[in-house]
């Protein structure tokens, strides 16, 4: 019998927030979603694949798996591959570099890359300091994922890691998921 269960992919991206990002695994596997991570190098600095391995039981993308060749989450086309069926593509949290690339069609590695050859929609929770939010750059760039129909749900105002307040903390788990949710109806 084919699994009918709902696709997400969800790409981490180097910030602290990456943290949330394993609760929100957790809560998604609970909640009867089959999940595939994918990590950037950065990301990997803030949590380890085995984390996200324990929670989804399944293998997990990264930059390394990438280039390796000889397992289930590698080989050339493992960025497609992985996006090839999902019902949605999260992106949580998602870097100012990120969405930079993502607005420029750069792939310069797995997450970038798994991006642009996604067809699914997307939903994207921002997570960065909120001078960086504020950035002219990143607002332009944001409103230019939005024209291609990426959805956005936060940053939140709130208490940031760098120990000041403002907008630009990643909305938790329980919104994203929420969010994620009322994208999955629509479709
Ligand atoms: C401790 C620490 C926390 C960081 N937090 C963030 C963050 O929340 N948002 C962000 O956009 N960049 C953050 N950065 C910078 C990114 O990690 C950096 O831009 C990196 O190149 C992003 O790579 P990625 O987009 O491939 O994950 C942080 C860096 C460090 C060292």
């Amino acid at each position: 019998m084919p699994d009918q269960r709902p696709r997400i992919v969800l790409c981490v991206g180097g910030s602290i927030a990456a943290y949330k990002a394993c609760d929100l695994t957790s809560k998604l596997v609970q909640s009867g979603h089959t999940v595939d991570v994918v990590l950037t190098s950065s990301a990997e600095h803030f949590v380890k694949p085995l984390a996200f391995a324990a929670l989804t039981h399944r293998p997990v993308f990264t930059g390394a798996t990438w280039f390796d060749g000889a397992s289930e989450s590698t080989g050339a086309a493992a960025h497609l591959r992985v996006s090839e069926r999902a019902d949605l593509l999260v992106v949580a949290p998602c870097t100012a570099n990120l969405i930079g690339k993502f607005a420029h069609g750069i792939a310069d590695e797995i997450v970038s890359t798994t991006y642009l050859g996604a067809t699914c929609p997307v939903l994207i929770a921002p997570a960065m300091h909120h001078r960086m939010w504020a950035a002219p750059r990143v607002q332009a760039n944001v409103a230019v994922l939005k024209g291609d129909g990426a959805q956005f749900v936060g940053p939140e105002s709130g208490y940031l890691a760098e120990g000041d307040e403002g907008p630009g903390r990643m909305s938790e788990p329980a919104g994203i998921l929420e969010a994620l949710g009322r994208l999955l109806e629509q479709e």
